[in-house]
């Protein structure tokens, strides 16, 4: 065992012997001021990497429009974690997929362009492509794979596909968070066939995401918005059990008001959900977590540039208008609620923030937990593509603690549910 290693160990021993103690004394600690989920994965620190050959399953799934990559935040974070192994003297084979080609060969899904945009990033090292695979690299050289997804054996977890791949390293580091949701071949099977470990990327996400929901410093608020409580239902039910503060935002904020007797107009409003938003209130009154809706609101007649808007109090939505952003009353009431937080988990925008000038509320939330970042009161970690993407619009990405390039896999995370790519990396 590693030094790190070794650490948490005796960190977790420490947790345990003090909830021992406290018992003894018929003390109650609460979930929220100790949790003992503390990660305990592997890392790179537990492993020797001189002479090796690393197979690195990274995400190269990037947004791409005409052959160029129009977002290349998963590339950039995977640099520290090739040049960290390069520089200890392994060699690397990367092994990502792009897109669903579902087992099929499918050209335009080739990762070969990509070779050639991560090399862009690594000016001094040699990164070579091989669709075959029969490259074998050189300690300080890369070689990228072919979209796995090619082959049907990596979604069905295939062990013979997995022998074939683990056949590539003597030595697997994942580091591929966004995956770790997916019990495919490269994400599961290999990782039981080689010495295993989290890469720097995979560690710093994990680490993040410990510390704002595993065991954060209390009060915990959570933001979450977005179109539909259908699609996060499991999100909303966890939440409910781990923070102080739920904030709802986005169009599923109108399926709490409605349930809650608030004409919405012609909002995006799921009535069918009313009764779970119903639910989902009582729930979160048990469990001490307090959940808070607009108080006003940015309408319009439809969602198009340019529209004519309005701000009216949210009890107070014409008929004919459809709510498509918060207000400034609560957007100053998430900002006055987060200076007495000292944790916070965003998913999901507050509004449309896709069109101008229904991006408001989110950048004036987001803007407000930036400067509380900034000095030191906040931990804010937030994930999910569109939360990226509007956080990147209010101009807080670099001031957040950490923004997840994560998506399905941030979700589930949220959801509380175990991500097979992150268990399989645990220690006994
Ligand atoms: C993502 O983009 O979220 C990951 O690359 C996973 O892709 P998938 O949803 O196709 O498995």
């Amino acid at each position: 065992m590693g030094a790190p290693a070794l650490m948490r160990r005796i960190l977790i021993e420490a947790c345990q012997l003090g909830l021992y103690i406290a018992a003894q004394l018929d003390l109650v600690i609460s979930r929220k001021e100790l949790q003992l989920t503390m990660p305990s994965f592997r890392t790179l620190d537990d492993l020797d990497l001189a002479g090796k050959r690393v197979l690195l399953r990274v995400d190269m799934n990037v947004p791409m429009r005409d052959g160029a990559v129009t977002d290349p935040a998963r590339i950039e974070k995977i640099v520290p974690t090739i040049t960290e192994i390069l520089a200890r003297g392994a060699g690397i084979v990367l092994a990502s997929h792009f897109g669903r080609p579902k087992g099929e060969i499918v050209p335009e899904m080739s990762l070969a362009p990509l070779a050639k945009v991560l090399s862009g990033y690594l000016p001094d090292v040699a990164v070579n492509f091989s669709a075959d695979g029969r490259y074998v690299p050189q300690p300080c050289e890369v070689v990228m794979l072919e979209n796995l997804r090619f082959n049907a054996g990596e979604e069905g977890n295939d062990p013979a596909f997995a022998k074939n791949l683990a056949a590539h390293g003597d030595i697997y580091i994942n580091d591929a968070f966004s995956c770790a949701h997916r019990a495919h071949a490269s994400i599961d099977g290999v990782a039981r066939l080689l010495p295993a470990a989290a890469g720097r990327l995979m560690q710093q996400e994990l680490e993040a995401l410990n510390d704002a929901l595993e065991n954060p410093a209390p009060p915990v608020a959570a933001i979450v918005g977005g179109n539909k409580i259908s699609t996060k239902l499991g999100v909303l039910e966890n939440l409910i059990t781990k923070v102080d503060h739920l904030i709802v935002g986005g169009a599923m904020a109108n399926t709490f008001l409605f349930a809650g007797g608030v004409s919405v107009g012609k909002s995006l409003c799921e009535e069918e959900m009313a009764e779970t938003a119903r639910a989902i209130t009582a729930k979160a009154k048990d469990a001490g977590c307090e959940i808070h809706l607009p108080v006003d609101a940015v309408v319009a007649g439809a969602l198009e540039a340019g529209v004519a808007t309005e701000t009216v109090a949210i009890d107070a939505v014409p008929e004919d208008q459809m709510i498509l952003d918060v207000g400034p009353e609560t957007a100053a009431a998430i900002s006055k609620l987060l200076t007495n937080c000292k944790t916070l988990v965003w998913n999901g925008p507050l509004g449309a923030f896709e069109f101008k000038p229904f991006d408001q509320g989110t950048n004036a939330a987001a803007q407000a937990a930036a400067q509380l970042t900034q000095s030191g009161a906040l931990l804010s970690v937030a994930g999910g593509g569109d939360t990226m993407a509007a956080l990147a619009n209010a101009g807080v990405t670099e001031t957040f603690s950490y923004i997840s390039s994560a998506g399905g896999a941030f979700l589930e995370w949220l959801e509380g549910k175990t991500l097979p790519g992150i268990a399989v990396l645990m220690e006994e």
